[in-house]
């Protein structure tokens, strides 16, 4: 009797052994057919489900109907807007944040089903679970509270105050600490999470709007990256100081680490640029220095996680809907896989589906929105006036992706000038030619409104919904002051 409680024990301890999550130390297990990846594609409204083992895309999780056919209609009642991911560290379960809808949907990884749906406070944006595998802390960005869900029945069941804007929350490795960062102040809420408390605030971040951010497989440092600035807060945990503000670049997004060599590596994925940036940093209070940009495939890399064993790093291409597959030991893009449409979070879950599931049931629950439609980018400077010069050294990103029944036409314009309202506009290709007709048809006008560090404005998100793949030539956009 005694004796077998013990190989009972040792066999239960081997099995939480084996499995770690990463960002995790060396020595964690290899990459395995029970391993999945998640992205959370904002405009196909689906959550991507991949099997790291054979790079293969099983398919997509629909939250609800793809952007703009149904979702403005009084009877809608699913999710829109599918953007943030976390999980639980018994790998069973994936929560799903929507934040236009306010939605925290709990998934079963091991059939994609949805096991709760809650309705949280506004804009919930990034959520983890806690060490219990069932409890789910979820930052709320359009309020000054953390919402506590119960994952497995669904509803709130607590809140925590924090300071505005909180937008992810991650836990220390041993599960005590919660940290909170925000897009409305500069700085990171340090919470206990048993008495569900702040207990401690990191002041002095490089910026007030904080998007993500994340912490080291050991948990001494914490990474809190600064889209609008293009920079990334650096933080010690063990003296819980602000180490440096690090310039990574312009709509850098997310960062992630991995342990290459016994060495501490810093990713960050630095979307106007294509590219995700590697810094070595060799102690939580050194200053990360630079290694390489390792070039994306596509277009504004966005989320960004690597396997437990530290042999890889997954990256969604935000604008070519697609996932790179870096391989940690050359620093390079060996493979690449085409998901769901405008993917954000990015997350690796070890343990995932257990070996002897068969595929009737891991594939339960999935189709194929959002895998099929085309998506475009053009890139081109922006006119200052009729003397067409480029004075400030305006630019503008065009992405069109085709959605059902209307195509989807996006524009984050760079280096703009204050209080100018510009005007993109495209030739007709004409009645079932291809060469464009010489005509200038103004499709969208916005405004830049947002400050960049350099002086000028940015336009982060102009979004239409119209036509645009067969009716204009997208070698024919332009884009300039309404005036000229
Ligand atoms: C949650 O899952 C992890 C990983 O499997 C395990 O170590 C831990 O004991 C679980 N926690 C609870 C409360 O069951
Ligand atoms: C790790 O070591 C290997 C073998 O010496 C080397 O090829 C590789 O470049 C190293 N990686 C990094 C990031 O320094
Ligand atoms: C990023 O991708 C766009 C679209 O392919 C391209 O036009 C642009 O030159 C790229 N930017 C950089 C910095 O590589
Ligand atoms: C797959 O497993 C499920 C759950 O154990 C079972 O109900 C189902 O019959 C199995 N399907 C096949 C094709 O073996
Ligand atoms: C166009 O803009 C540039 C820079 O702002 C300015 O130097 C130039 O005079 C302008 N030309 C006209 C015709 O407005
Ligand atoms: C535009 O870019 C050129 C070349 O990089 C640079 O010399 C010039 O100062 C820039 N102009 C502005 C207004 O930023
Ligand atoms: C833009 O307009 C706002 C509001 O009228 C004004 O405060 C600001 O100074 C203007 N900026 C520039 C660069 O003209
Ligand atoms: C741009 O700003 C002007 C002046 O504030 C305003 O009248 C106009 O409606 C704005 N245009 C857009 C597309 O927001």
């Amino acid at each position: 009797m005694f004796l077998s409680c013990i190989l009972l024990v040792a066999a239960a301890a081997r099995n939480t052994l084996a499995l770690v999550q990463a960002p995790a130390l060396p020595g964690a297990p290899p990459i395995s057919s029970e391993d999945r990846i998640y992205t959370g594609d904002q405009s196909s409204n689906t959550v991507t489900v991949i099997k790291p083992s054979t790079n293969e895309v099983l398919g997509t999780i629909s939250l609800g109907d793809p952007r703009l056919t149904n979702l403005v209609g009084p009877q809608y009642l699913k999710s829109i807007n599918s953007h943030g991911l976390g999980f639980s560290r018994d790998g069973k379960h994936i929560v799903s944040l929507s934040v236009t809808s306010n939605t925290v949907n709990v998934i079963r990884t091991l059939d994609n089903s949805i096991v709760s749906q809650t309705f949280s406070d506004r804009a919930p944006h990034e959520a983890f679970f806690t060490a219990d595998n069932r409890t789910v802390w979820v930052a709320c960005r359009g309020t000054s509270f953390i919402n506590i869900i119960d994952g497995l029945e669904g509803g709130i069941i607590g809140r925590i105050q924090t300071a505005p804007g909180p937008s992810k929350v991650l836990f220390s490795p041993d599960g005590k600490t919660a940290y909170a960062n925000h897009i409305l102040s500069p700085s990171v809420d340090i919470i206990d999470v048993a008495n569900r408390k702040v207990t401690h605030i990191i002041h002095g971040l490089a910026d007030v709007f904080s998007s993500d951010m994340m912490l080291s497989a050991d948990g001494t440092r914490l990474w809190v990256a600064h889209k609008m600035i293009g920079k990334v807060s650096i933080i010690d945990l063990t003296t819980r100081t602000v180490v440096t503000a690090l310039a990574t670049g312009p709509e850098t997004n997310h960062p992630n680490f991995a342990i290459i060599n016994g060495t501490t590596y810093g990713f960050v994925t630095v979307a106007a640029v294509n590219a995700t940036k590697v810094y070595r940093q060799d102690t939580p209070a050194s200053s990360p220095v630079f290694i390489t940009a390792i070039e994306a495939s596509g277009v504004e890399p966005h989320g960004i996680w690597p396997s437990p064993d530290n042999t890889r790093m997954y990256v969604v291409n935000e604008h070519s809907d697609s996932v790179d597959v870096i391989d940690t030991s050359t620093l390079s893009v060996i493979d690449t896989l085409h998901v769901g449409q405008e993917g954000q979070a990015l997350v690796y879950v070890a343990g995932a589906v257990p070996a002897s599931t068969n595929v009737s049931t891991y594939t339960a629950n999935l189709g194929h929105q959002g895998l099929s439609g085309r998506v475009e980018n053009v890139l081109i400077p922006v006119v200052s006036n009729t003397s067409r010069t480029t004075a400030t050294n305006g630019s503008a990103l065009i992405t069109i992706r085709a959605l059902p029944g209307l195509d989807m036409l996006q524009i984050i314009g760079r280096h703009l000038r204050a209080n100018v309202t510009y005007v993109l506009s495209a030739s007709p290709t004409g009645y079932g030619g291809d060469k464009p007709v010489a005509v200038k048809i103004p499709l969208v006008e916005f405004n830049a409104s947002v400050p960049d560090p350099m002086g000028c404005e940015i336009a982060p998100q102009v979004l239409g919904f119209m036509k645009v793949f067969g009716v204009y030539g997208l070698n024919t956009f332009e884009i300039g002051p309404k005036s000229i």
